[in-house]
């Protein structure tokens, strides 16, 4: 059998570990293998930049943080638009795979990758795909890999600034990436303590959001940490029409939305905020134990998959157990926080404030 791999999209922890639960299974299982490796991604598709993957560079890779591939991000809805010098990305795509001879191609992405990973199985190629993300939000599996290192990371970002922010007896805003869901930053605030979570999901009110610092500030306690998902908005915000918030964030003097919510506090109560951003940090370094193993089980899976032939597939994990779901049931769909799940709920019963 001859097995394509490519990792699309922004990089996460456990990509790696991934292709290697993968590559390992199907060792294990099938004679006669050879693996071949796109780089940088659709790119490494489109363009047939690739090499040939011997098995032992899939050993020593279950720590390493990154994707030995490379990847880019290529956007979905430019797709099925020609390059600069005209060339047809989908035909090229469907061109390099028969040239080569490959009897199923292995996608490891998040939301965008899916679209592609779905047109592509459409267009008769064997697919399938496994679940990464920090950002969590891929339907169709309660978890993807990536993302609970990103929170063990967010987490310690906020720990840290816990000491120096108790110390000045400051207002700190730190803020977590996720630009249109907020599951990272509400783990990550839930874990690391903070006061206040602003998330896409739950639209926030600046008075709303004083008013949880001032009441800090009345039982005596000297700070007050904010986790703020990259993607906070508040209800004014909201009511713009998509195109209407969009210009919006074009014309802002505002790097970002900590920024913004920074200043508006500052200009309301006079505190000095500080802010703090990890950034592509979350992304970073080695998976944490749990990534480890849930990439390893879904590489398992996937080789699985492929060894029954049963493409057009992702892994997943569902209520606790790995299955695979349909790339039709999943592509263009976003898993959102549930601005009514329990979890919303118990961390407001401890009192902490969604600024709504
Ligand atoms: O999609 C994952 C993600 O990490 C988002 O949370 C973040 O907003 C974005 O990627 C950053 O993307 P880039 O690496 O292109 O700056």
């Amino acid at each position: 059998m001859k097995i394509g791999l490519l990792t699309s999209g922004g990089d996460c922890q456990a990509l790696n570990a991934a292709m290697r639960g993968v590559v390992k299974a199907l060792y294990e299982n099938t004679d006669d293998i050879s693996i071949i490796g796109f780089e940088d991604g659709y790119k490494g598709l489109i363009y047939n930049n690739f090499h040939t993957v011997a098995p032992s560079e899939f050993s020593g890779i279950l720590t390493k943080g990154g994707t030995i591939l490379g990847t880019s991000r290529q956007p979905f809805k430019k797709m099925n638009v020609p390059d600069e010098n005209g060339l047809d990305k989908v035909e090229a795509m469907k061109k390099n795979y028969k040239n080569l001879g490959l009897d199923c191609l292995v996608i490891l992405g998040g939301n965008g990758t899916h679209k592609t990973a779905n047109l592509l199985s459409n267009e008769g190629l064997n697919i399938v795909t496994l679940p990464k993300t920090i950002d969590n939000d891929i339907w169709g599996t309660d978890i993807s890999f990536g993302f609970q290192s990103s929170v063990d990371i967010a987490t310690n970002a906020i720990d840290c600034i816990h000491t120096t922010a108790a110390s000045h007896g400051r207002v700190f805003i730190v803020e977590i990436m996720g630009h249109k869901v907020g599951h990272l930053a509400l783990h990550a605030g839930i874990a690391g303590g903070a006061h206040i979570i602003l998330i896409p999901e739950i639209p926030y009110d600046l008075d709303k959001i004083i008013d949880a610092i001032e009441k800090r500030d009345k039982t005596g306690k000297r700070f007050t940490i904010l986790a703020v998902a990259e993607g906070a908005i508040s209800k004014e915000d909201a009511a713009l029409s998509k195109k209407e918030y969009k210009q919006k964030l074009k014309g802002s003097k505002y790097p970002s939305v900590a920024y913004e919510i920074a200043d508006k506090i500052k200009e309301k109560t006079g505190k000095e905020i500080r802010i703090a951003v990890p950034g592509h940090t979350q992304r970073g370094g080695a998976p944490c134990p749990y990534d480890r193993v849930i990439s390893t089980r879904f590489g398992a899976a996937a080789a699985d998959l492929i060894i029954k032939g049963e493409y057009g597939n992702m892994v997943a994990m569902v209520n606790g157990e790995i299955k695979s779901v349909p790339l039709g049931e999943v592509a263009g769909k976003l898993k959102t926080v549930d601005a009514e799940a329990s979890v919303i709920k118990e961390a407001k019963a401890i009192g902490i404030s969604f600024g709504d």
